[in-house]
């Protein structure tokens, strides 16, 4: 299966899918297949009608006989003759007055499905214009779908069962005229997707591998090839900051914590630029600690540094899509381990801001470990701060797989994230976050307390974490029910989603 190698050395390895955008006949592009969406429709539509004569009339006969219909995600392979592609995949968009972008993400995923089974390594994609999604929009879901669709984590697969890489896909707009809208949204779709594939392979990495130091060195990477600059602060840098709390977290674990730092926008940009502070969980895994998690599923905890997968994947967007902020991203990495050195339920620790918490429960790692990454942001002195935490299993029983729970202090920016969440379909749901839930969480021996138990647990988790935000616009989204998936999706294969990144692209590209 083609497979989107942005990522580790991103610049160096890469193994890019080409996507191009490119005037011309339909019938004229020599290619292994050429990808044709259809709307849902029982008649030939205008502009496929040379088409539908140079292949014979095979689109007709097929919506006639009833194998093609154009409805969402259908998809039709077939072999050609009288045109120069080798092939014509068919994949349905469903209904002109329901197609959007989401639609476009979906039929591009399944397109590439069916050119991996065709093996087609030189794709083409006709691009429609609709009434509904204007063409910049267009090329960024296609080129989105075509990157997240291709992407595989088999670098552990020996036994190779893979096609062969879909190296280019040239996408040709129906309306000649839309060409330079449908490029400059096919670039920023490509970066997203790309990003996102990156933050994708970061999670998948087993817990052994993406370790805290890893972690950071892929940071390191990331900040060598683009407008980054990344300090890493080690134990003795954590200790000297008095991180008592991401220190307690990691002192079980054989790979002690990182605090990731990486800053976009020029020292001496304008101090009026927005300056937005991306705060990530990246606890690479969690066994729970003391209070270890059962056996079952726990293998998933490799996941739970995908909020600080999804800073790294955006602040990579954010460089590369030059935009102009200032953004500082901050990876709170560490592995949560049970051994003689281990946290106890029942200490007290200190973090950066003198707070106190007490432990209550050593499987409530994140929100400690986000205490002192917060608490850190503070001094970019941020115009707004949000965190993306894998932090409760509590917001997957409310909230699914279909959307993260959104809180925070500030109604406005909470309305922000809903609403480009809506756009990415990167979905935020709001949960309450009130002054009672942050009573619940005072501590009977420290300041506050890791755990206020069962109910409402996404809520008193948000609380927690308010105690170590200031006034500053802050947001917290837990996406402890979107960053991984275990079945196949139109545009994603089971495993890391890179939740998240689409989502804060889509909220900073238009930030005011
Ligand atoms: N990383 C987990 C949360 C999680 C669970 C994410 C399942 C995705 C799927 C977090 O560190 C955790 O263990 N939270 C506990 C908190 C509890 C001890 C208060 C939880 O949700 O059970
Ligand atoms: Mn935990
Ligand atoms: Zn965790």
């Amino acid at each position: 299966m083609a497979t989107i190698r942005p990522s580790l050395a991103f610049a160096a390895e890469g193994r890019l899918m080409e996507i191009s955008v490119r005037r011309s006949d339909p019938l004229d592009v020599a290619c292994d297949a050429l990808v044709v969406p259809l709307l849902k429709s029982d008649r030939v539509p205008r502009v496929l009608r040379a088409l539908d004569t140079a292949l014979d009339g095979l689109i007709g006969n097929y919506l006639a006989a009833g194998d093609l219909s154009g409805k969402a995600e259908e998809v039709l392979s077939v072999p050609t003759r009288g045109i120069e592609a080798a092939r014509v995949i068919f994949v349905g968009l469903g209904p002109d007055k329901e197609i959007d972008a989401e639609g476009l993400r979906r039929a591009a995923g399944r397109a590439v499905g069916a050119l991996a089974k065709a093996k087609a390594e030189r794709a083409a994609f006709l691009v429609p214009s609709l009434r509904r999604v204007a063409a910049p929009r267009v090329g960024q879901a296609l080129s989105e779908g075509l990157a997240l669709g291709s992407y595989r984590f088999d670098k552990y697969k020996t036994i190779d069962e893979s096609p062969p890489e879909l190296a280019s896909c040239e996408l040709i707009p129906l309306d000649e005229r839309q060409a330079a809208d449908v490029r400059k949204g096919t670039r920023v779709g490509q970066i997203i997707g790309e990003s996102t594939n990156f933050a994708r392979d970061l999670s998948n990495e087993p817990g052994s591998v993406h370790t805290p130091a890893w972690l950071a060195q892929q940071a390191r990477n990331l900040g060598r090839e683009l407008a980054l600059r990344v300090s890493v602060l080690a134990e003795a840098e954590l200790r000297k900051e008095k991180m008592g709390a991401i220190l307690a977290v990691g002192r079980g674990s054989a790979h002690p914590p990182r605090l990731i730092v990486l800053e976009y926008g020029q020292k001496t940009a304008s101090r009026s630029r927005p300056n937005i502070a991306l705060v990530g969980k990246g606890i690479t895994f969690d066994s729970g600690g003391i209070s270890i998690k059962p056996a079952a599923a726990m293998d998933e905890m490799k996941h739970d540094m995908s909020g600080g997968a999804a800073v790294l994947g955006a602040m990579r967007a954010i460089a590369l899509l030059k935009l102009p902020l200032r953004v500082v991203g901050i990876v709170a990495a560490a592995q949560n381990m049970p051994d003689g050195e281990a946290y106890l339920p029942g200490d007290v620790v200190t973090s950066a801001s003198g707070k106190t918490i007490e432990i209550l429960n050593t499987d409530a790692e994140g929100r400690v470990v986000l205490a002192d990454a917060l608490h850190y942001a503070s001094r970019f002195k941020p115009t707004a701060v949000i965190d993306l935490a894998t932090l409760t299993g509590a917001c997957v029983i409310a909230l699914g797989s279909e959307c993260c729970g959104v809180m925070g202090n500030d109604e406005k920016l909470i309305g922000k994230l809903r609403s480009a969440g809506d756009r990415s379909h990167e979905r935020a749901w709001p949960l309450p976050l009130w002054d009672e839930h942050r009573k619940q969480v005072k501590g009977t021996v420290g300041d506050v307390k890791n755990t206020a138990g069962r109910h409402a647990g996404t809520s008193t988790a948000g609380a927690f974490l308010s105690y170590f935000v200031d006034d500053t616009p802050w947001v917290h989204l837990d996406i402890a029910g979107t960053a991984w998936t275990n079945k196949d999706q139109a545009y994603c294969v089971r495993g890391a989603t890179g939740f998240g990144v689409r989502l804060l692209l889509e909220l900073l590209r238009e930030w005011k």
